[in-house]
């Protein structure tokens, strides 16, 4: 693997490091191998079909030169908030990028992602938006949470705004259906296109997370470059030198052998604390679609959950495996020196020193208490690595979706609470 390539290190996770009975033995991450090399072939020979879209996107010329026009149009009228609104993959995706790429220096990316009316109310009062952009993303054009905050941010802008609002308003959606689409086309405002078969929780390689990223002035190419070289490494049939049939290895022999039916994603960054959530997401609705295995996703979030989850990953029932994804080159900033004798051990020190030493106690706890765990190192958190862990985590979830034998596309389980809601509006005056 290339050395600027993330690493996905598992040697925690293994038998040979945590006790037989309860880590991965050698035999079976031997006879997973060929299923995987399988399932791999099998994935690329039904992405050369036409399934599997999402992992398509990075390739998608025209939608990258789309966004690139969009955001220079966007840049070019004096914005100093971006309202971002949608939910699940349409607003998780963007959450992520909003936390790595947002500084003073950008604009504000205002995520709404909510219909509590206490939130909504107090950013009504916070946005200037004479200065704002008001952007909706929605796969389906019809979610009933960012489809009643879009129609009352949009009548804010055009309080504010008059006819201008026009041009202060964009929409991503499916680009041949919905009602969003036929809204916007009725009211003249611009559109992006989210391919009719990449769902919300795959959608990040599309606008959704593209639009944040090039407003925030992240490097567009870098990101895809990423994403294209991990979905290279990623078409190895070679175990050892592909992290995405790893880490469905893994994940899938934790869980159906040896029950560790948790799987705890802590990024030891708080950049990163949404991508946690962003995973769960994608597996939680991806695989669990079966009464009978599948992981059960938890976001964690490093140093915090030290002191709050820590003692029952140590101590508590044996059924969780952390993946913990961790920056190796941190900015510097240390401390200055330090009075207290107690506290010498910390003068100077920096504090990617400090993050990375508890880190490295967690991890090594986790070991003497023979508890399994695997860790994700980027070299940097920055556009190209960020890139490459969506990607890779995407393909994990397709091979997932295979080992486990379910469809990792659709979500069928939410629809009837959508339906009742919908029942219930319809019905209350
Ligand atoms: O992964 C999915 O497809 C869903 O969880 C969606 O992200 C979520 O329901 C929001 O859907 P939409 O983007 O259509 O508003």
């Amino acid at each position: 693997m290339l050395s600027h390539m993330l690493q996905l290190d598992i040697t925690g996770t293994l038998a040979k490091v945590i006790t037989p009975s309860l880590g991965i033995p050698e035999n079976d991450l031997a006879t997973i191998r060929n299923t995987l090399k399988s399932y791999l072939d099998d994935f690329l020979k039904e992405r050369e079909a036409g399934k599997h879209e999402w992992a398509m996107s990075p390739y998608d010329k025209a939608v990258v030169s789309a966004v690139e026009d969009q955001a220079a149009r966007m840049k070019r009228q004096k914005i100093d908030t971006i309202i971002w609104v949608g939910i699940g993959g349409s607003g998780l995706g963007p959450r992520v990028i909003k936390e790595v790429f947002e500084t003073v220096e950008t604009p504000e990316l205002i995520i709404i992602d909510t219909i509590d009316p206490s939130v909504i109310k107090e950013e009504l009062k916070l946005i200037d938006f004479e200065r704002a952009f008001l952007c909706i993303a929605s796969k389906s054009g019809g979610t009933l949470e960012p489809m009643a905050a879009f129609f009352l941010f949009e009548e804010k802008m055009v309080q504010a705004l008059g006819e201008r609002a026009a041009e202060r308003i964009l929409v991503i959606t499916d680009p041949e259906e919905g009602v969003l689409k036929e809204y916007a086309d009725e009211k003249g405002y611009e559109t992006l296109p989210i391919h009719p078969q990449v769902g919300g929780r795959y959608s990040i390689f599309t606008p959704v997370g593209l639009l944040p990223l090039a407003l925030l002035s992240g490097d567009l190419s870098a990101f895809i470059r990423g994403a294209k070289e991990m979905d290279t490494i990623c078409q190895s049939a070679d175990l050892a030198e592909n992290p995405a049939m790893q880490l469905a290895a893994v994940q899938f022999l934790l869980d159906t052998k040896r029950d560790y039916i948790i799987r705890v994603i802590m990024p030891y960054a708080t950049r990163l604390q949404s991508l946690g959530r962003w995973e769960q997401q994608l597996l939680a609705e991806s695989l669990g679609k079966t009464e009978a295995y599948g992981p059960m996703p938890v976001a964690a979030i490093g140093t915090q959950d030290q002191h709050s989850m820590l003692q029952q990953w140590i101590q508590g029932r044996r059924v969780m495996w952390h993946l913990f994804i961790r920056e190796e080159e941190k900015e510097h900033l240390s401390l200055p020196v330090i009075s207290p004798e107690s506290l010498s051990y910390l003068s100077g020190k920096g504090f990617g020193q400090i993050l990375d030493a508890l880190y490295e106690g967690t991890l090594e706890s986790l070991t003497a208490a023979k508890r399994p765990h695997a860790t994700i190192t980027l070299q940097r958190l920055d556009e190209y690595h960020l890139g490459q862990l969506f990607f890779l985590f995407m393909v994990e979830v397709v091979l997932l979706g295979k080992l486990y034998r379910v469809d990792p596309y659709g979500q069928p389980g939410v629809e009837m609470g959508k339906k009742i809601a919908k029942e219930i509006l319809s019905r209350r005056a």
